[in-house]
């Protein structure tokens, strides 16, 4: 049977493109705003170049483009070999793509502008929510038709996490986002104070549990055991890991709102809950490294299963730190310092964008009909530039970020404070620009990445040796 023609991998090579393309520019974002922090005359006095600006360009460019598109990608492979059979509904796959890349386009223009319903991660003004929730409902029916017309009874994990993540956000989105319009530009939530709050953390959280989580591990549950050539370690494991971590996720996040006006046992609720999801998460975690029981010796000269199990090695790193963060005492030193930061991006960068550069590895050569990529020493390269990177970048936002919280709350005997604000941000300054080099390595990664797939598609001769792989 050749694959090339049976499934549908057009859909999924576009998406698999633009995550590369998406990923260097949202990481471009990055270091430019990383850069603006240590340098702050980088905004050059022109207000589309503000760091109030380019923030939610950022985020929105790495959460939404680049991990958007990554998760498009390997759900929609993932799902065809799994079931055995194309994707439903070809037109409708084509709509996703060029719906989502021109919510894409619009998000760059409008936030630039200072266009912003200015929730955190749901930023987009009320005509692009509704154009996410039209593509959104698209991506439903094509993953849950394709589900619906497989051609084996068993639907393998994988697609339980994917089908997760697409059904909640669809709700997280609609609720969090309803809005009433005052312009085309413009609208106000229909949330009052503190509610709002409260539904846009539920949304905020569960944006991480189920857009950077749980679509991801659905990409751990497909191409770690395909890589690694060996089945998952425990499918038991897997099915209670599904069930604990979506109905644990939903009430955590309150633990944002620590010492706001959300009632107490709402906070001491999201703390409790978060803690719990202590144990899905490394259950999670375990089942995906244990993979590798028995073939451990293949991490030696397989740079694609390096980035795979260490992108678990941060979700695990990531999701340990999490719960710790949200017990109150904890919070009431870290949350509004740079540990916050450093938190994000050990998940951000050590695990949703290290097990999608993985998986795009694994992908384009299949995708594109190749023996394999171009240069695997590249791609080791690739792995190394990464992994210092991340660790840049977070471990001097942990230093940066205890120190901030220190400094805020040192008092003296008298009852005045012993530092004022400017002398915590000159403490920070160093960090500023170590965190601003880790990225520019991690996005250098990323243009030897963007290099190495551009040979592969183009049919270039291997640089060197083939390595085992499976198909
Ligand atoms: C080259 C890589 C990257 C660099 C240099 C970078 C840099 C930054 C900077 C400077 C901020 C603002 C921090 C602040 O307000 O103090 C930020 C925020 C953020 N970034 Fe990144 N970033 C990178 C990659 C990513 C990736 C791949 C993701 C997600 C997949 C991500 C997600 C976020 C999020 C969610 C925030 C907001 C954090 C919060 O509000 O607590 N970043 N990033
Ligand atoms: C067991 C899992 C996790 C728990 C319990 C958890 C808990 C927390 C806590 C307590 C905060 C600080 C809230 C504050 O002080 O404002 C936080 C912030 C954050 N975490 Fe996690 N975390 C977990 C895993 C992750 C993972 C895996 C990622 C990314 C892939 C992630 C992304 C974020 C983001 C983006 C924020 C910043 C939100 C904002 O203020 O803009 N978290 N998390």
């Amino acid at each position: 049977m050749d694959s090339q023609t049976t499934y549908n991998y057009k859909v999924v090579r576009q998406f698999t493109v633009m995550t590369i393309v998406w990923g260097i520019v949202g990481m471009l974002v990055g270091v430019y705003i990383a850069a603006e922090l240590a340098w702050p005359q980088l905004n050059m006095d022109i207000p589309w170049l503000t760091f109030s600006r380019l923030r939610p360009l950022h985020t929105n460019a790495v959460i939404f483009a680049f991990g958007g598109s990554a998760l498009f990608a390997t759900s929609y492979y993932v799902v065809q070999r799994t079931c055995q059979t194309r994707l439903f509904s070809s037109g409708l796959a084509a709509f996703t793509f060029w719906g989502w890349t021109l919510i894409i386009v619009l998000a760059a223009v409008s936030l630039p502008l200072g266009i912003t319903s200015s929730k955190e991660y749901a930023e987009l003004e009320w005509p692009i929510d509704i154009l996410i929730a039209v593509v959104w409902v698209s991506y439903a029916i094509v993953f849950f038709g394709t589900i619906m017309k497989r051609k084996v009874k068993h639907i393998y994990v994988a697609n339980w996490f994917y089908g997760a993540f697409i059904l909640t956000i669809a709700v997280l989105h609609i609720i969090n986002n309803l809005e009433i319009p005052v312009s085309l530009t413009k609208s106000y939530s229909i949330y009052p104070g503190a509610i709002d709050a409260m539904v846009q953390w539920w949304y905020g959280h569960n944006a991480v549990g189920f857009f950077l989580t749980a679509g991801f591990l659905g990409m751990m549950y497909y191409f770690v055991p395909k890589q690694a050539g060996r089945p998952v370690y425990s499918y038991r494991l897997s099915v209670v890991h599904f069930w604990a971590l979506i109905s644990t996720y939903m009430w955590a996040g309150p633990h944002h709102l620590h010492y706001t006006a959300l009632p107490v046992w709402a906070q001491s609720l999201g703390m409790v809950f978060s803690l719990i999801l202590l144990a899905p998460s490394w259950g999670g975690m375990i089942n995906g490294i244990m993979t590798l029981s028995g073939a451990w010796h293949k991490l030696r000269d397989d740079p694609i299963l390096k980035f795979l199990i260490v992108s678990l090695s941060f979700y695990g790193m990531s999701t340990f730190e999490g719960p710790m963060m949200s017990i109150k005492t904890v919070n009431a030193l870290s949350h509004y310092t740079d540990w916050t930061i450093g938190h994000v991006h050990s998940g951000a960068l050590g695990w949703v964008a290290m097990v999608s550069i993985g998986s795009v590895y694994f992908l384009v050569p299949k995708l594109f009909g190749r023996e394999q990529m171009y240069s695997i020493k590249l791609i080791d390269w690739h792995f190394w530039m990464a992994t210092i990177g991340v660790v840049l970048y977070i471990v001097s936002m942990w230093i940066s970020g205890i120190m901030q919280g220190l400094m805020w709350r040192a008092v003296n005997d008298d009852g005045t404070l012993t530092y004022s604000f400017i002398e915590t941000v000159q403490a920070m300054h160093p960090f500023y620009i170590v965190r601003f080099l880790g990225g520019a390595l991690f996005l250098t990664g990323m243009l030897v990445m963007a290099y190495n797939v551009i040979k592969t598609v183009s049919g270039a001769r291997p640089a060197d040796a083939p390595v085992p792989q499976t198909a």
